[in-house]
């Protein structure tokens, strides 16, 4: 199977001599070029899960598949991207040549690139700021770098943890459509982290609801809107049906008293 195959993933981490389930269960899909969205309280595991799409550790149990290819695979070839919460970017090395990094790692073996690391550097909107340090950008700048770093290598997943949480609200939207665009000329599949159910609306083909302790999915909600997607999608009465949808998924959670608080139809009640 091509894109992203996740099967009955299960992972505990060892704490106080004890194991402590992170993910129970966890099944998605997402065919290859989809973009799917995690969503879900802090601690659910959602960067738990992306770390072993990543292969930086296994899962306790279940199997992941990235175009039919297990991590350790799809990692040797250079086929994963990956946006940290945190940019991890190289102190010592100018913006120019942190996105080149991993061309470098790649060598001889590697695959001509869709966009020269310069051309990504500008659609970032880093341009001017090629030979800049780390240290004089900003959290968002540094981030957009780290953008341009993972998908220098043309991969064939992406994966992004909070890409844009630092971000300003403007440059955010942005940023979002500037990836859109870039994954639909690439065809990369790419699975996002994110706390914000309209960007996860905006972004996603698929969204998948995650509940803490254990991690799990509780919902898996379909985002039906066409492509290309543009600020006038926001617009559209299936954008806010989507939101709504994820919110009663999440919201779903809480307490009823916080669920009062929360409806709009009893807020004269507090009048
Ligand atoms: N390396 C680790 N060792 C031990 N426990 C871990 C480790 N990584 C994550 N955990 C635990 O796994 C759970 C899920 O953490 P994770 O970082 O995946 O959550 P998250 O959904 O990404 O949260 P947030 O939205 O705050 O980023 C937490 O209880 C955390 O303490
Ligand atoms: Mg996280």
């Amino acid at each position: 199977m091509t894109g992203l195959d996740i099967q009955h993933v299960s992972k505990s981490f060892a704490l106080d001599g004890h194991a402590v389930p992170a993910l129970a269960d966890v099944s998605l899909g997402l065919q290859a070029g989809q973009f799917g969205a995690l969503i879900g309280p802090s601690g659910c595991g959602k960067s738990t899960l992306l770390r072993m799409v990543a292969d930086v550790f296994a899962p306790t149990a279940g199997s992941i598949a990235i175009d039919g290819a297990p991590p350790q695979q799809a990692r040797r070839d250079h086929q994963i991207g990956f946006v940290f919460q945190e940019a991890t970017l190289l102190p010592w090395r100018s913006v120019l040549d942190n996105v080149r990094l991993p061309l470098e790692l790649l060598g001889k073996a590697g695959r001509a690139p869709a966009r020269s690391p310069e051309e990504l550097v500008r659609l970032v909107g880093l341009a001017g700021y090629e030979h800049a340090r780390p240290s004089q950008l900003s959290g968002g700048m540094q981030q957009r770098c780290a953008i341009a770093r993972a998908l220098v290598a043309s991969p064939k997943i992406l994966l992004l943890d909070e890409p844009f949480g630092a971000l300003d609200e403007v440059m955010r939207y942005r940023m979002n459509f500037e990836l859109l665009r870039i994954r639909a000329e690439t065809g990369t599949t790419a699975l996002m982290v994110t706390h914000s159910i309209e960007e996860a609306v905006l972004m996603a083909d698929r969204i998948f609801v995650f509940a803490a302790r254990p991690g799990r999915i509780v919902e898996t909600i379909e985002v039906d809107m066409p492509r290309p997607r543009r600020l006038a999608t926001m617009d559209d009465p299936r954008f806010n049906a989507t939101v709504d949808r994820v919110r009663r998924a999440l919201f779903g959670q809480l307490p009823d008293a916080l669920d009062h608080e929360l409806d709009p139809s009893l807020a004269h009640e507090h009048a």
